[in-house]
């Protein structure tokens, strides 16, 4: 297994700050902002009742289950039942907890590409094989049924879905979606639908999710989503799975032998944030939308950076082949390397999301170092 390659960039960077050196990381995938503070507040009072003292049961909070059951209604356009949600330490471990419940050895997992670092590993972990779905950065990295057909065997047992994705930021359109439903209905694939960037969508994009789309495929498809990214809660590690209620129970096993409940403090704030209002969040989205839109055209005009706007989730993956041959590099993580080393500025390199030409910038970032950050990368092309 390989460390998680965000999180070493991030610390390499922490450790180039320590020592005194200006450093602007974009590595992280987490939003720059605290914890609203109506979240915390129902945290705190949590702690002070005594609420927060004791074990909840392992598959979260009734409470939480219903704000959960809520939030389904609302932005899923559908019912579920508390036995069919199940709450994890972080959409992390809900991912974790899936690929234990239903691989067996040898079965595969179809993952498009760029893809989140996390999965292959996790995969592996679990003893599966990850089949990798080309996505073509002319067809905006988003793959199709004719890919999926091609690469499909009977030893494919599930199909990951990350929408909006990380590291690309694109966005599936609902025809899009209905045709690899529907793939997955008639080839009998389970959908891992990753939705945890849904709520982050800019200019007027709309997150579909495919679980929606029919009852058919509602039924195939588990749902992993959380507050992290959505509420500036990732320190809180609360993620979801909502799905079928076999595979629910399934995984639910293994997460009560592995971590019991997720921490009840977190579980009380997640309450707060999935019934509360919900304008702290639009405050925030609206903030990532404004550096989006303001970035966007500047990373542009970096010589030899090349990339399409996203639509959701805080991530720019740029094309940067032509900057790496006009500054000499052949693989991509000496020329990440070589920018913090001279510039100070700190970003992932595509290898750890198995794109050779790319590299990954953050915009959970405030706006002033984003742009100093890229400043800096247009003097360092012109060097
Ligand atoms: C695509 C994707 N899925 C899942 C996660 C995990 O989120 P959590 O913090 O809830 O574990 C992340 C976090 O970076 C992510 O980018």
């Amino acid at each position: 297994m390989e460390e998680s390659a965000t999180l070493a960039a991030d610390a390499k960077a922490k450790e180039l700050a320590a020592a005194g050196r200006d450093i602007l990381s974009l590595t992280l995938g987490e939003p720059d902002f605290t914890t609203p503070e109506s979240i915390a507040k129902a945290a705190k009072e949590a702690i002070d009742s005594g609420k927060a003292s004791f074990y909840t049961p392992a598959s979260g909070l009734p409470t939480l289950k219903e704000a959960m059951q809520g939030y389904m209604s609302q932005y899923y356009g559908y019912s579920v039942e508390p036995s069919q949600v199940l709450v994890t330490t972080g959409a992390k471990m809900a991912l974790a907890a899936f690929f234990f419940a239903v691989l067996n050895p040898g079965d595969q997992v179809m993952v498009p590409t760029p893809y989140w670092v996390s999965y292959a590993d996790q995969v592996a972990l679990a003893q599966g094989q990850v089949v990798f779905v080309e996505g073509k950065e002319d067809q905006n990295f988003k793959i199709g049924v004719s890919q999926l057909e091609e690469l499909w065997n009977d030893r494919v047992k599930v199909l990951l879905l990350n929408n909006p994705s990380n590291p690309t930021g694109n966005l599936y359109t609902r025809e899009e979606l209905e045709a690899i439903g529907n793939w997955a209905i008639k080839r009998k694939v389970l959908i891992l639908a990753d939705d945890i960037y849904s709520r982050l969508v800019y200019n007027q994009a709309e997150f579909v999710p495919i679980s929606s789309l029919s009852p058919e495929i509602q039924q195939q498809t588990v749902v992993i989503t959380g507050v992290s990214k959505t509420y500036a809660m990732t320190g809180w590690r609360i993620g979801f799975a909502v799905g079928p209620q076999e595979l629910i129970q399934a995984m639910g096993k293994l997460t009560s032998q592995l971590t019991s409940n997720p921490t009840t403090v977190a579980q009380y704030a997640a309450i707060a944030a999935l019934t509360g209002s919900q304008e702290d969040a639009e405050k925030m989205r609206e903030a990532f939308e404004d550096r989006l839109n303001t970035i966007y055209p500047l990373l542009n005009q970096v010589p030899g950076f090349r990339v399409a706007k996203p639509e959701g989730a805080f991530y720019f993956f740029p094309n940067v082949k032509e900057a790496m041959k006009r500054k000499g590099f052949s693989k991509v993580s000496d020329f990440t390397n070589d920018i913090l080393e001279t510039i100070g500025v700190a970003l992932v390199s595509g290898d750890a999301f198995g794109s050779p030409h790319h590299v990954r910038l953050s915009y959970a970032t405030d706006l002033e170092t984003l742009k100093e950050a890229v400043r800096r990368l247009e003097h360092y092309m012109n060097l």
